[in-house]
C-alpha cells in the first residue's frame, strides 16, 4: 500500500522515511553486520508482527547465510503507548545454545520489550545477543537497553507503516509515517 491511499483519509500527518530511504538504511546495516559476524553463524530473531517488514528487507540484504526465527510477545495494549506487560505467545524454535543471535526489532520505543527479550535470551546460554532496530525513540526510552545497531532515530510521536499498526492497520503501508492524532484521539 502506498501513501496516496491512506492520503485522501488525512491519515498520515507526515512522511518520516519512504521506502527507497528505509531500503538504503537496511542495507548500510546489513554490510555493518556483515563485517561484525563474519566467521560466524548467525541466527536472526524477529519479534512478531511489526518486524516481518524489517526481517524481510534486512535478511535479504545479508549477502551471507543466515537463519530465521520468530517470537511472540506482547508489549502494548491496544493503546497507543507502552504497558511495560511482556508475555510470550509464541516461543522460539531454536536452541540458543552457543548460538549468535540478532534481534530483529521494527521499534525500540521505552525499551521495556527488549530489555525484558534480551535478559530472556541471554538466559538460554547463547554466545552472544545483540539488538537491530529500523526505528528507535530516544525520548520514550525508560530502560537503558544496548542497542547495536540502529536504523533511524525518531521524535517521541506515533508512527505506522512499513510492520508498525495502529489497531492492526497500516502494517502494510510501504513508507514510514506519523499517524494524525484525530485517527486515535
Ligand atoms: C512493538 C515493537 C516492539 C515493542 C516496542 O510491538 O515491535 O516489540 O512494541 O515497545 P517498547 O520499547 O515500548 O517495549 P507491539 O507490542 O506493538 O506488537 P506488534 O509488533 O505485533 O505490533
Amino acid at each position: 500500500m502506498d501513501r496516496q491511499h491512506v492520503e485522501s483519509e488525512l491519515d498520515l500527518e507526515q512522511t518520516l522515511f519512504t521506502e527507497d530511504e528505509i531500503l538504503a538504511r537496511l542495507r548500510e546495516m546489513a554490510a555493518q553486520i556483515e563485517a561484525d559476524y563474519e566467521g560466524k553463524d548467525l541466527l536472526l530473531v524477529g519479534v512478531l508482527k511489526g518486524a516481518v517488514m524489517v526481517m524481510a528487507d534486512l535478511a535479504r540484504s545479508l549477502d551471507r547465510h543466515v537463519e530465521m526465527d520468530w517470537m511472540a510477545i506482547s508489549s502494548y495494549g491496544s493503546g497507543t503507548t507502552s504497558s511495560g506487560v511482556v508475555r510470550i505467545l509464541k516461543d522460539l524454535d531454536t536452541d540458543l545454545t552457543g548460538r549468535h543471535v540478532l534481534i530483529v526489532e521494527d521499534i525500540i520505543d521505552t525499551g521495556l520489550t527488549l530489555s525484558w527479550l534480551v535478559a530472556n535470551l541471554r538466559s538460554r546460554g547463547p554466545a552472544s545477543v545483540e539488538i537491530a532496530t529500523l526505528l528507535r525513540k530516544p525520548e520514550a526510552l525508560q530502560m537503558d537497553v544496548d542497542v547495536t545497531y540502529v536504523g533511524f532515530d525518531i521524535p517521541n510521536a506515533f508512527v505506522v507503516g512499513y510492520g508498525l499498526d495502529y489497531a492492526e492497520q497500516y502494517r502494510n503501508l510501504r513508507c514510514i509515517g506519523t499517524l494524525a492524532p484525530h485517527v486515535y484521539s
